[in-house]
């Protein structure tokens, strides 16, 4: 049988894409439609640029995204290097926000994830962080309806994680796309419709 991180790997060399992760957003997109033509994305570990290329192809998108580590520019996008914990985050997404047009974003999409380590109870507190992170920036920048994609490494937390946020949203879906290497816990959760006053 052949071995789905290769077929996937070889798949992103063949269609120029940076990496395997833009097939999980790509997966994703076709069954929840979070971006849409013309919006402005947020994009929260970015590098290599996969799915800053995937976003950037739909029509009218413009992005912001953030990482620490460097990459190649990507057309129609602005990128920050930074960790997204660093006090001075929110002023260089707001400036970048300028740069591309937009003040707020339409959706705000996240791949972080620092290096796995192998303790799945480490590894899990770390993605809570990233994910509870990346909740509290969309509070500042999300346009009322908008939508935020986190990817998570599941664990006894992540009934907090959802329960904590998605009561500002109008609802929330948890799904793991094919791409995802298997044996992994890795899950993505949607939260859809941030509500302009939560109920
Ligand atoms: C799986 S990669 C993203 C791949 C990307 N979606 C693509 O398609 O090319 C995860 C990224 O999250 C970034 N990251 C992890 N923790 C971060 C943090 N605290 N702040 C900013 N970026 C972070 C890593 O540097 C890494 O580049």
């Amino acid at each position: 049988m052949t071995d789905r991180r290769d077929s996937y790997y070889l798949k992103a060399k063949r269609e120029n894409f940076r990496s395997r992760a833009v097939y999980k957003l790509k997966e994703i997109e076709d069954k929840f439609r979070i971006v849409r033509d013309g919006d402005f994305v947020l994009e929260v570990g970015a590098s290599p640029g996969g799915w800053t290329q995937y976003l950037t192809s739909i029509e009218g998108v413009r992005v912001v995204s953030v990482d620490i580590a460097p990459h190649d520019p990507v057309e129609n996008s602005v990128s920050i290097r930074r960790d997204i914990f660093s006090a001075d985050i929110f002023e260089l997404i707001s400036e970048a926000a300028g740069l591309i047009g937009g003040g707020k974003f339409n959706a705000v999409l996240s791949d972080a994830m620092s290096n796995t380590s192998g303790n799945h109870s480490r590894d899990h507190a770390s993605s809570y962080l990233i994910c509870d992170r990346v909740m509290t920036i969309s509070m500042e920048f999300l346009s009322p309806g908008g939508n935020v994609l986190v990817k998570h490494f599941q664990g006894d937390m992540t009934k907090d994680l959802i329960d904590k946020w998605s009561p500002k949203f109008r609802g929330h879906k948890v799904t793991t796309p094919k791409a995802s290497r298997s044996g992994s816990r890795e899950i993505y959760i949607i939260f859809f419709n941030l509500m302009s006053k939560p109920l």
